[in-house]
């Protein structure tokens, strides 16, 4: 299956590395094209400022988008759906804006539209809300849905640095958006929330500014000792819950005690939660920014569409001789 990935940032280039490095992606994978801005220079033969060339390209069967942003990414999506191409994007921003047009022209065009890696990094939080939803009434979600704040906050905590300094190094591991106000002012995680909204509750909100979207610019190190004193951490959440016809939505930092799930989310890590009727609680945690991580869900979408969502075909190629090791506490 022939790949373009549109933007050569974190995402990706890690998205071009895993597609290299494992075999066997190799074998079923082949990156195409690469878009890159028309004032760089192409530095491998994949790359190209053309678009058109990869719209026109009839071999090219999905493209990837992380350009990030909402224009041109969002007139880039809609071209290649229209284009009979699917198309897999990690962009928050423009899918919490326009998940419902790029779902429908998806439909038109019957192609497919993934997004698995937009929420919760690594962590498979878009498919499991999907299989979640299409059986319960889903009533509620939360969490921590931003890997940037919640290794701000745990590093404060941990070594008393300020929060420039611990940003400066979020930024430098990949985990922070280009522009990183949007992970510490909390849209980022309003984008986020919006989209696992529209797909519990089948609805369709946009993040605008009148929405309840508060962040941790202001937070130093000595609240987080002051918290810690009482027993409590701070992180930044996101927070809805369903009624009726109703649903609360709100995004702010708020104080965990020290032997709850969410104050041990250390580091990048994301910990995300939803309630169904039927289900109960289900909560899922994984690395929920950085370049593996997002890069490898991404992936995983890849693989879905190459193998039909859902429906794995197994084809066992590997020999490996399984040897007992069973010792006398096996069955003790
Ligand atoms: N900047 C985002 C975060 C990246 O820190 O969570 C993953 O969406």
């Amino acid at each position: 299956m022939n790949l373009a990935i549109l933007g050569f940032g974190t995402v990706g280039t890690g998205v071009f590395n895993l597609v290299k490095q494992v075999s066997r992606l190799t074998e079923e994978l082949h990156v195409k094209h690469i878009l890159i801005r028309k004032n760089k220079k192409a530095a491998i033969p994949e790359m190209t400022a053309d678009y058109d060339k990869i719209l026109n390209d009839p071999e090219v069967d999905v493209v990837v988008e992380v350009l990030g942003g909402l224009e041109p990414a969002h007139q880039y999506i809609l071209a290649a759906l229209r284009h009979h191409k699917h198309v897999i994007t990690a962009n928050k921003a423009v899918i919490a804006c326009y998940l419902q047009e790029f779902t429908q022209t998806a439909a038109e065009n019957g192609v497919k539209f993934y997004f698995e890696s937009s929420v919760g990094g690594g962590t498979p939080w878009i498919s499991e809300i999907e299989r979640a939803a299409r059986i319960d009434d889903v009533n509620q979600i939360q969490g921590i849905f931003n890997g940037t704040s919640n290794f701000i906050l745990d590093r404060m905590k941990k070594s008393g640095a300020a929060f420039g300094e611990v940003l400066a190094e979020a930024q430098e591991l990949g985990y922070a958006e280009a522009d990183p106000s949007a992970d510490i002012d909390g849209w980022d995680i309003a984008n986020k929330l919006c989209i696992s909204c529209d797909i519990a509750y089948d609805c369709f909100v946009v993040p605008t500014k009148d929405l309840p979207v508060f962040g941790i610019r202001n937070i130093t190190a000595a609240d987080i000792t002051a918290f810690a004193r009482e027993g409590y951490t701070v992180k930044l959440m996101g927070k809805s819950h369903q009624e009726g016809n109703k649903f609360d939505y709100v995004v702010e930092p708020t104080l965990y005690q020290s032997n709850t799930f969410e104050a041990n989310t250390h580091e990048n890590y994301n910990l995300i939660s939803l309630h169904g009727q039927t289900i109960g609680d289900l909560r899922f945690i994984g690395q929920g920014a950085g370049q593996l991580p997002t890069a490898n869900a991404i992936i995983q979408d890849i693989l879905d569409i190459y193998q039909s969502r859902n429906h794995l075909e197994r084809n066992f190629k590997r020999q490996l001789t399984f040897q007992a090791n069973l010792t006398k506490s096996n069955y003790l």
